[in-house]
């Protein structure tokens, strides 16, 4: 028999950012950080696992093309916990399972979005990558448990074994056993959040989040003081604005960290820009949106977030999606490229 499974998993976007490592191994973050899953069919990752006695080595293909696992990567680092789970957790377990663990798999994983949307796909693909071979295994662990594997191969990728709310808690153990992901609600819990994605630009980032993120750790007094007395609170009050469903406390915190997070990239020594006019026009859009909303005692309207790159992604109510794609379109009009029930892109230069 040829062991085979597979699964999915949809991107994840922060409104609390993940930026700085403790540990740059184990993928252990200086902070907290909270995301909301894009759980919709649009964006997510999905991959097949196979194990066979036959396979010669473990190998990877992300959309059709073999990708090298190369000795010591995250990669390679998740395949082994996974299969170390499995032996751990089942065949030393249980005498009759099948002793798969010590085959090697295949691996084969897919992205249902551009990659010219500009959207990272590690963290879905990581997460997909870890369901896939939990799958395969028939592991019982929890999604937080797997969160601890999906987190050696990219850290935001712990969040997107979640649907909904997710927090990803730092934890304090060297090890980090304590560093994984939890829901704070389903995405039931609030149906009415939808995100939007404007792409400014599809072209490759300049820096990767994982130097960039090191360098900030390395040079910026900003970052510390964020750690220490900005993110904790956040954490805390953005995860009860969730609860009690509170779009206006969510926004501002929202919009709040992301300009914060372009901050520290800008205190860093040398600084690193992500947004461009584009990103920063869009803010502009919606903080007079807000404005002229706030001021006619209707509340906040949209708040956007900003990455490791220029597109923006915006979270609205149901009810606003159409007046914010609107007043988006008519400033950038040649940028309209898709549109998609909840799924719009943007794109500077669209062909
Ligand atoms: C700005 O998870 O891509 O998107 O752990 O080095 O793989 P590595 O970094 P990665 O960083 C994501 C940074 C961010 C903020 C976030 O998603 O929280």
């Amino acid at each position: 028999t040829i062991y085979q499974a597979t699964a999915s998993a949809p991107v994840n976007i922060a409104v609390i950012k993940y930026w700085g490592k403790r540990d740059t191994k184990l993928i252990l973050p200086t902070n907290s950080s909270l995301s909301v899953t894009l759980d919709q069919d649009h964006l997510r990752s999905t991959t097949t696992s196979r194990a066979d006695p036959s396979f010669e080595r473990d190998q990877l293909w992300l959309n059709g093309k073999e990708d090298e696992i190369k000795p010591g990567s995250r990669l390679a680092t998740c395949i082994s916990e996974m299969k170390r789970l499995r032996k751990e957790t089942v065949e030393e377990k249980d005498a009759n399972a099948p002793k798969i663990s010590g085959y090697n798999v295949h691996i084969a994983s897919y992205n249902n979005f551009p990659t010219a949307a500009g959207l990272a796909s590690s963290a879905s693909g990581f997460a997909a990558l870890v369901a896939s071979l939990a799958q395969l295994y028939e592991l019982t662990v929890s999604p937080s448990e797997l969160s601890i594997i999906a987190r050696q191969g990219s850290g935001s990728a712990c969040r997107s074994l979640f649907g909904g709310f997710v927090a990803w808690q730092m934890g304090s153990s060297p090890a980090g056993t304590d560093s994984l992901a939890v829901e704070v609600a389903p995405q039931s819990h609030w149906p009415q959040m939808h995100a939007l994605i404007c792409v400014a630009s599809d072209d490759k980032k300049g820096t990767s989040s994982t130097s960039g993120m090191q360098r900030t750790v390395e040079t910026s007094p900003l970052l510390q003081h964020r750690i220490a007395h900005i993110v904790p609170e956040r954490m805390q009050a953005i995860s009860e604005a969730i609860l009690k469903r509170d779009f206006d406390t969510f926004a501002q915190i929202t919009m709040a960290d992301s300009n914060q997070f372009h901050a520290v990239c800008l205190d860093t020594t040398p600084p690193i820009f992500y947004m461009n006019d584009v990103s920063r026009t869009i803010i502009a859009l919606i903080v007079e949106l807000n404005r002229v909303s706030v001021a006619k005692g209707e509340g906040y309207k949209a708040a956007y977030t900003y990455d490791a790159g220029p597109n923006a992604v915006i979270y609205a109510l149901d009810k606003d999606i159409k007046e914010i794609v609107q007043l988006i379109v008519s400033y950038f009009p040649q940028h309209a490229r898709e549109f998609k029930d909840r799924f719009q892109l943007f794109a500077e230069g669209a062909d």
